[in-house]
């Protein structure tokens, strides 16, 4: 395992580079990121290149054998450029050029910005492509599918269009056009969602489309600069660093062309009151390792209190630096950047703590850091390890989109139900996949298909094809509801899926906030809510009953026996404990084995490979907690992390 940090040379007096690198040396930093913001810097005027600060920074790491991660600055285009070229920056939903600010509001499809962006990248990419201290390439910074509105990004919807349908009325039949006379009768009519029009007014169809459009967009530009930087640092690795942003990319075609994901990890400094609450980045973490189904990194993990966009945050609490980044170790990530080395006393970010504070004195955090710097280095077991899993959630981005053009009911949100069933596995010391549905299911005996809204054939045929050969499916409520053109599917539901449930949708009922009795069938009361779908049961078995409002009695969960497999399918959204019987009942019908009365929070994951199993034991709550595993009495402080051979 290797720890790092982001460092931000720009922002620092020279007299600082030598203490800063002699530090990281000696607390174990074992590679920096540097650069992604720095463009003004290394071109500070049209054409004139400045790159020799960045050549002694690199060299001063290099001689400490510090391992560098160069970034392309493409993030924040010089003032210089927006002032000779205004159109490059983004037209909001206005119509409008937005505010030429500071950082990440250029437009992917202005020629002038690509213009240069291209030829800072290749500059940057021929001075240290073969540079032995650098190991990888960073594209831009945590890209968005961005909505620009200007003229040259309607022509490149247009186009996407034009390549996606041929002709006008094949885009009219697929988006059922002919609802509110919303027939084109020219290309020219199509225009991107303009802010001042109600969205909720326009075809979801179109909306999904304009999604998809955007994702496909940013990943041109992501293909733009990998080519660049193949060509000129050939041999090196390439990635790109994501989170979870408002205009979500397909991720899985993101990465499609890149070496290895990286992921911005930011989990919350404060734990919720509310013990429904699921705050475990766990699920994201392996949300991230899914995307290659691969090992991946951190470019970017929590070192301090949060805040400049919104007010600050709480101090990360003793145990979270060390033990938040033997979480995301624990499931899948090798390397650990954090992000950042110093809190900045300049710009916006000033009061996004790093590991030093302003006044560069090391304290809590910071100690705590070396703790961790001390610990990975202990840890080559782990090299060459990778997680297996049994188990897989499926996520579609096509699922993120629509939930969001067309919200369900008040307070539902897509990944809710993914995460409850991740806490659930992860619960029972199970490894948790979470991949696309186009991945292969082959090596899965449980697949978890939340929320299956958007439909794609050829993943509900190998769905079936896998419960057929005797896998368990667990669906739930809103799946089956849409074709792959967001329209609605004019089927009983689950529709495509009602074969494999036995049981049908009689009737639903969106609850938004209020809350439903459910009953399972031994008499345990537990607590719905959001959705009801009134389920007749035809082959399957019901094994959860609603027991309040006017379908008091009728079934709310359901299994089903299907050709060699079992299908489940949860009608309504309920507590982490339905969540958690489930998980329990599907392991024990699949025969796998799992851990059973481990206390909430808990979470064990396990690396393999080498020969050997690593168990890793992580207590995800501010409680000491007291519990047997395997015979043995286990006491854990809080966020610590146990890892036993
Ligand atoms: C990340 C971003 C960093 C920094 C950090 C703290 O999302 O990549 O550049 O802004 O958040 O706000």
């Amino acid at each position: 395992m290797r720890i790092g940090v982001d460092y931000y040379p720009e922002h620092w007096d020279r007299s600082l580079w030598i203490p800063d690198a002699n530090l990281m040396k000696k607390t174990g930093v074992k590679v920096v990121r540097i650069g992604e913001f720095a463009w003004s810097r290394m071109e500070p005027e049209e054409g004139r290149f400045t790159f020799e600060w960045l050549d002694e920074i690199i060299e001063i790491f290099a001689e400490r054998g510090i391992d560098v991660v160069l970034c392309t600055p493409t993030s924040c285009p010089p003032l210089w450029l927006y002032e000779a070229f205004p159109e490059a920056v983004q037209t909001g939903r206005d119509g409008r050029k937005i505010a030429t600010g500071i950082r990440g509001h250029r437009c992917y499809n202005n020629r002038d910005f690509l213009r240069y962006a291209r030829r800072i990248i290749d500059r940057m990419t021929a001075r240290y492509g073969q540079n032995p201290a650098v190991i990888a390439w960073q594209i831009d910074n945590e890209l968005e599918a961005n909505f620009c509105f200007c003229e040259t990004c309607i022509g490149e919807f247009r186009k996407w269009l034009k390549e996606k349908y041929g002709t006008i009325d094949a885009i009219n039949r697929a988006y059922g056009n002919n609802v509110w006379s919303g027939e084109y009768s020219s290309w020219d009519q199509i225009l991107p969602p303009y802010g001042s029009y109600p969205h909720a007014w326009l075809n979801p169809s179109f909306m999904l489309d304009f999604n998809r459009y955007a994702s496909d967009n940013m990943i041109q530009y992501v293909k733009m600069q990998t080519e660049i930087i193949r060509k000129n640092s050939p041999g090196r690795q390439v990635t790109t660093n994501v989170w979870f942003c408002e205009n979500m990319p397909d991720f899985y075609r993101t990465f499609e062309g890149l070496d290895f994901v990286s992921y911005d990890n930011y989990p919350t400094t404060k734990i919720p009151a509310d013990p429904e609450e699921c705050y475990s980045h766990g699920f994201h973490l392996d949300l991230m390792r899914g995307i290659k189904q691969q090992n991946f990194w951190i470019m970017e993990e929590l070192s301090g209190g949060k805040g400049c966009w919104a007010p600050m945050s709480e101090m990360p609490q003793p145990g979270m630096i060390k033990g938040y980044s033997l979480q995301a170790l624990a499931h899948g990530a090798d390397t650990v950047v954090h992000f950042r080395w110093r809190s900045a006393v300049s710009g916006a970010e000033m009061f996004w703590h790093g590991l030093l504070d302003h006044s560069n004195v090391p304290g809590r955090r910071f100690l705590e850091f070396e703790d961790l710097c001390a610990t990975a280095e202990t840890l080559d077991a782990i090299d060459g390890t990778e997680i297996i899993s049994d188990i897989a959630i499926l996520y579609s981005s096509d699922n993120e989109y629509s939930f969001k053009i067309q919200p369900q009911t008040r307070g539902m949100y897509y990944m809710e139900q993914l995460q409850r069933f991740h806490q659930a596995f992860t619960n029972h010391g199970k490894n948790v996949d979470i991949i696309d549905h186009h991945a292969s299911f082959a090596s899965y005996r449980i697949l978890v298909v939340p929320q299956m809204y958007i439909t794609d054939p050829d993943t509900v045929a190998r769905l079936h094809r896998f419960a057929a050969e005797g896998g368990i499916v667990i669906l739930t409520n809103r799946s089956g509801v849409k074709d792959e053109n967001n329209k609605c599917i004019m089927e009983q539901l689950p529709t495509v899926y009602r074969d494999m449930t036995g049981a049908y949708v009689e009737e639903y009922n969106p609850i938004g906030d209020g809350t439903v009795s459910l009953k399972f069938a031994d008499g345990e009361a537990c607590t719905g809510r959001q959705w009801c779908d009134i389920l007749c049961a035809q082959t399957a078995e019901p094994v959860v009953f609603y027991d309040s409002r006017f379908y008091q009695g009728k079934p709310a969960v359901t299994v089903n026996a299907y050709e060699k497999g079992t299908v489940y399918y949860v009608g309504t959204v309920g507590e982490q404990k339905l969540y958690n019987r489930l998980a329990k009942d599907a392991l024990t019908r699949a025969n796998v084995p799992f851990l059973d009365g481990l206390p909430a929070h808990v979470e064990v994951t396990t690396r393999s490979g080498n020969g050997r199993e690593i168990q890793f034991i992580f207590n995800n709550c501010e409680q000491e907690q007291r519990f047997e595993l395997d015979g043995t009495e286990i006491v854990m402080e809080p966020f610590e992390m146990k890892i036993r051979n």
